[in-house]
């Protein structure tokens, strides 16, 4: 007997915390009654439907990365018809991207079938490292980007350490390239905490996840991940744990 949130991602249907939303919203129901507790255990006999899909307890498991390309939404739809990082993968199973890059951020996004990874990919805890480079408007002081390091209060919050290096600064341009390391993954971070020290984010890419990188990718492009690497992956979130 396993619990309804953990079947229902490792069924590769969504991440967990989006089936406690559906079950939430009564989209989720078992042996044909919605249910509405978030603790029910079910077992293999049970039929699991979700959204009026029925849920497939066994869906081999898959895992993408891809190198995003601007102009493209991360999500598994659109209402605006705009393209989505799924329309770019070429595989008829549901998969989702784990975690956010906004419309105009560019780089490393995963995606998989696999609600149990998904899960423990994105939750701080875990302390997943994040590498992302961003162009800034402006010529960046290095005593704000101290402040970045220590951690700063954006959306009432107080953002965890992180680490941050200068790669260039062009002041014929006026904009500064900076690596910034975080372990989150909220809404708009990246922008939010440079903007929280003064400065325009102009271009963002994100470089690496945890020992991911996008060696061999080109904008657009995208590869399976390999048996070793998501072994590891699972390593690597237990020794964070
Ligand atoms: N932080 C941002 O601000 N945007 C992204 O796309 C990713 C991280």
């Amino acid at each position: 007997m396993e619990r309804i949130q953990k079947v229902i991602a490792n069924s590769g249907y969504c991440s967990r915390r989006k089936a406690e939303e559906l079950i939430n919203k009564g989209l989720v129901k078992v042996n044909g009654n919605i249910i509405n507790e978030m603790g029910i255990k079910v077992s293999n006999n049970d039929y699991i439907e979700v959204e009026g899909n029925l849920i497939n307890k066994s869906e081999e498991k898959v895992y993408y990365l891809l190198n995003k390309p601007r102009g493209v939404i991360t999500s598994t739809n659109d209402d605006k018809n705009r393209k989505t990082v799924i329309d770019l993968i070429k595989d008829t199973r549901r998969i989702y991207p784990v975690g956010r890059l906004d419309y105009d951020t560019t780089g490393l996004l995963l995606l998989t079938n696999d609600g149990n990874l998904a899960n423990l990919l994105t939750h701080p805890k875990n302390n997943v490292e994040k590498v992302y480079i961003a162009k800034l408007e402006g010529i960046i002081d290095k005593d704000k980007l101290l402040q970045l390091q220590r951690g700063i209060i954006i959306d009432g919050y107080k953002t965890s350490k992180s680490k941050a290096k200068i790669k260039k600064i062009n002041k014929k341009s006026n904009n500064s390239v900076v690596e910034l390391i975080i372990h989150e993954g909220r809404n708009h971070q990246v922008k939010k905490m440079f903007k929280a020290i003064g400065y325009n984010v102009l271009k963002l890419k994100r470089e690496r996840i945890s020992f991911l990188t996008l060696d061999g990718l080109k904008s657009g492009d995208y590869r399976q991940l390999s048996i070793k690497e998501v072994k590891k992956l699972y390593g690597e979130l237990k020794n964070n744990c």
